[in-house]
């Protein structure tokens, strides 16, 4: 009722701004007050627990000098953001080797350890890992419509070094032909940047990695860790603990978009706004594609056993295609829906990489890591037009690899972690978190099937906020599903997305 009371208070203020004062329970000047003080409660406490002595990271190696980049020359960053290395290097020690990698390497900040490297990456495929740089994790974001660079407050060089890679070949400024065949191809690019990178930075040598990505990456993480835990024990010199994967590319289309389409329109029905003869329709055809009661019936803790194919089969008809039927509807009642987010409407924001949501946006050109002075403060190639996500097929002939969740590979990867966080957004249309619950309950790891105990509501309590959606912990797996955050966790949602990392890294106890 409280939360009734305030939100008709600030409808009151819109609507009737300079007249009747007096029906107003709250000045604009208070309302700004108390989204200050909420701001202040999201705020990391400082300090957060140090994991190893506080010095600066210096690297002996001559070659090192050509990567680094003055944090206080980075182009319209009005601030400090400290030492930085970045460039391209190639992907094998090979004389003839065209295949070059673009990589950012930051050091940890003042807090961080020293002991630990964090790799992130986006997914697409062929989408920059700039981008999550630039509007999730690094030390500094400019995000759709920010007027200009900011320090982020959430950045994970708060918790440790991170090593952001442009892969693969043909994404962003990395060099050479194309030529990934699918997933242990991927790997293994990653695996020959790795070792060229620790020779030039070899105090980096013997940290424990944890690799992390989104999206895409939700194919390229666990497959890379399963490599490097099987393949390259002897030949890469970090010591893999464990994963992170949001909103992740782990099942088949079926089941992280079809099946839980349309209890996603269901559930946020105010929010696409559909109308009733619309719905009706949703609710026929869901009914007869057997997804309406799919989740009560099958998503159950423990399963009852593997978990049907509504169809029989995981391709998807014309006739039970109701994410696109979904999708064009939307952008009908809301030409700005975004996909990645469902709660956004117009105007669309401005975005210094281009790709504000689900269309691209055309206010700013150059793009900013399209600049030449930006290209040139952090040793890019001048030549090569950047793009957030490439239009080059970076899987020339498509990627052969299966969705990690349906062939053991993801299982393998988290037994043979020390931890493992799956991450979903619950406002993320692109690809639902329900899908990633279906994942989970039909995937063996540890010896049993899925979790064997439900999900609780509220599980998540986000420090400063309280509770933020769900989690839930067995055999070495901690899946999270965040309240108002979109695709993009660590862009939408820092704060939950901060304390996720901790968690997965070991600097906290409770997830
Ligand atoms: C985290 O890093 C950012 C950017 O370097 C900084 O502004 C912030 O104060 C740091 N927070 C904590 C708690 O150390
Ligand atoms: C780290 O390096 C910076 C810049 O060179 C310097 O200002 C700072 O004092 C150094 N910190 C430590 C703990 O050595
Ligand atoms: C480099 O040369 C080796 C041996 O001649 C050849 O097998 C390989 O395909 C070449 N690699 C590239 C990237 O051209
Ligand atoms: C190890 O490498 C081989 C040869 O490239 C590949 O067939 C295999 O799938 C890799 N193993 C893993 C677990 O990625
Ligand atoms: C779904 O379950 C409800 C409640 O058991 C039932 O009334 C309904 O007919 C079922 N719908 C379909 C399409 O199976
Ligand atoms: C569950 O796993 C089994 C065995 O791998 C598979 O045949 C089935 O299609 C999966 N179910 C779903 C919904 O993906
Ligand atoms: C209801 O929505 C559907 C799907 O977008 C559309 O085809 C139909 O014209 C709409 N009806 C009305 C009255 O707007
Ligand atoms: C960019 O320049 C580099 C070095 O001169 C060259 O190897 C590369 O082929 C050029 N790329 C493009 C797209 O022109």
């Amino acid at each position: 009722m409280k939360v009734l009371g305030t939100l008709a208070a600030l409808a009151a203020v819109c609507s009737l701004s300079a007249q009747n004062a007096a029906a107003r329970h709250f000045t604009k000047a208070q309302i700004r007050a108390k989204q200050e003080v909420a701001a202040k409660r999201f705020a990391l406490p400082a300090p957060i627990e140090k994991r190893a002595a506080v010095k600066n990271i210096t690297f002996s190696n001559p070659l090192a000098s050509q990567f680094y980049v003055d944090g206080s020359k980075i182009p319209e960053v009005d601030f400090d953001v400290g030492p930085s290395w970045s460039g391209l290097i190639p992907i094998s020690s090979a004389k003839n080797e065209t295949r070059k990698l673009f990589f950012w390497f930051f050091p940890p900040g003042p807090q961080g350890s020293l002991d630990d490297l964090i790799f992130w990456t986006n997914g697409g495929p062929g989408c920059s890992s700039l981008e999550g740089l630039l509007q999730e994790n690094g030390p500094f974001s400019w995000s759709l419509g920010q007027a200009k660079p900011t320090p982020n407050e959430f950045s994970w060089t708060n918790l440790s070094s991170i090593l952001f890679l442009e892969q693969p070949v043909g994404t962003g400024f990395s060099q050479g032909t194309p030529d990934v065949r699918n997933e242990i191809d991927v790997a293994s690019q990653i695996v020959g940047f790795f070792e060229q990178f620790l020779e030039i930075f070899s105090e980096l040598k013997g940290k424990n990695l944890w690799l992390s990505g989104e999206s895409y990456a939700g194919m390229y993480v666990p497959y890379l860790a399963n490599y490097i835990y099987e393949n390259a024990t002897t030949t890469l010199d970090l010591s893999l603990k464990g994963f992170w994967v949001s909103d992740p590319s782990i099942g088949t289309d079926l089941v992280m978009e079809e099946i839980p389409a349309v209890r996603f329109v269901q559930k946020y029905e105010n929010v696409f706004a559909f109308n009733q003869s619309f719905m009706n329709e949703l609710q026929t055809i869901s009914d007869k594609c057997g997804y309406t009661n799919y989740t009560d019936e099958h998503l159950t803790y423990p399963p009852k056993g593997l978990l049907p194919l509504p169809g029989g089969t995981t391709r998807i008809t014309d006739a039970c295609d109701v994410w696109d039927l979904i999708f064009d509807a939307a952008v009908v009642v809301n030409p700005a829906f975004n996909i990645y987010r469902i709660f956004d409407t117009f105007p669309i924001l401005w975005d210094v990489l281009g790709f504000p949501g689900s269309f691209p946006q055309i206010q700013v050109s150059p793009l900013y890591f399209d600049r030449q002075d930006v290209k040139e403060a952090i040793h890019a190639p001048v030549n090569v037009s950047w793009a957030e996500c490439s239009d080059i097929r970076v899987f020339p002939h498509g990627d052969a690899s299966a969705p990690p969740g349906t062939n053991g590979v993801l299982a393998s990867a988290i037994e043979k972690s020390e931890r493992t966080v799956i991450v979903h957004g619950l406002a993320d249309f692109i690809l639902i978190a329900e899908g990633s619950r279906i994942v989970i309950q039909n995937m063996t790891w540890g010896g049993k099937q899925g979790f064997q105990t439900p999900i609780e509501p509220d599980s998540f309590i986000v420090d400063g906020v309280g509770a933020l959606g769900t989690t839930h912990t067995e055999r070495g797996l901690t899946f999270y599903e965040v309240e108002l955050s979109g695709h993009m966790v660590p862009q939408f949602s820092p704060r939950a997305a901060f304390q996720i990392m901790q968690f997965l890294m070991g600097f906290r106890k409770t997830p």
